[in-house]
């Protein structure tokens, strides 16, 4: 797959770091940046994952083992991928969990647990990254976002809250970095199939028929279309773009 992609879309010479880089979405966005003819190196929390994924992905993927709720340890995360491989060009906050049940059920333990993971490590990593790329007058930052952050999805309330404070924290950075000439941008996911959509959906047929209704390409996505949206906001062809969220749903956010 690799050298795919030339001009102004290519990543040549770019370095990666992808978080929760190992399955699902995160290795299809990992896959299409080298394509692009980028280096990329993936976290996630099992090494055998990982080095079954970069065994797949070829010699110009690399992984490092960390687990992004271990916010002290991020600082060190992000020394480490540049001292080994060099400055990092491109972070892709990838990493998340969901959970789902009725808003009334979820403990406080529950809420914190979501929002510790999809929020406050996104920030946490997101800062010790910035803070190199803003001295360096140059990076691009990418958060996954969802669909929970664009309208009313029931039982995925703490799921919503922590894609909604990453919406907003894209808003305020673009603000912030800009001129650094470090842009950041969101995609928002409709409805891909990974394991994560599969637990989600598998058990409740009715949710399922309802997203397919509403979504006029009346199909889910493949992690492949999150992957290329995030190579073009990642290369020069996005020079112009920062603070976006980019919906990548076959019409399901304006789906009737
Ligand atoms: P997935 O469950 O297949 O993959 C999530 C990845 O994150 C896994 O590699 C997992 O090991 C990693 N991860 C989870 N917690 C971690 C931690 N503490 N430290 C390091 N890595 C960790 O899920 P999927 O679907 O690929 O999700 C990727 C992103 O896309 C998530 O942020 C999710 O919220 C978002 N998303 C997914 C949608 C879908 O339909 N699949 C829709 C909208 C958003």
């Amino acid at each position: 797959m690799e050298n795919q992609v030339s001009g102004i879309f290519s990543l040549k010479d770019k370095l990666a770091l992808i978080t929760g880089g190992g399955s699902g979405i995160g290795f299809d966005i990992a896959q299409c940046m080298l394509a692009a003819g980028a280096t990329v190196v993936i976290t996630g929390r099992r090494e055998g994952a990982l080095q079954e994924a970069v065994a797949v992905l070829g010699a110009s993927a690399h992984y490092i083992v960390n687990d992004v709720t271990e916010l002290d340890k991020l600082e060190a995360l992000v020394a480490e991928v540049e001292t080994r491989f060099g400055e990092i060009d491109i972070l892709v906050n990838n990493a998340g969990i969901n959970l789902k049940k009725p808003a009334l059920e979820v403990t406080d333990e529950d809420f914190a647990r979501i929002v510790h993971t999809n929020l406050n490590a996104v920030f946490s990593l997101t800062r010790a990254c910035a803070k190199r790329m803003v001295a360096r007058e140059r990076g691009c930052i990418l958060m996954i976002s969802s669909m929970a952050a664009y309208y009313g999805i029931d039982r995925v309330v703490a799921y919503a809250a922590s894609k909604s404070g990453v919406e907003g924290m894209v808003k305020v950075l673009a603000s912030e970095f800009s001129k650094y000439g470090v842009r950041i941008n969101a995609i928002a996911p409709g409805f891909i199939e990974t394991n994560m959509m599969r637990t989600a959906m598998s058990s409740d047929p009715d949710r399922m028929h309802k997203a397919l209704d509403r979504t006029p390409m009346a199909k889910f996505g493949k992690p492949a279309d999150i992957g290329w949206a995030a190579v073009f906001l990642a290369s020069e062809a996005a020079a112009y773009i920062t603070g976006a969220s980019l919906p990548v749903d076959g019409g399901n956010s304006i789906g009737f």
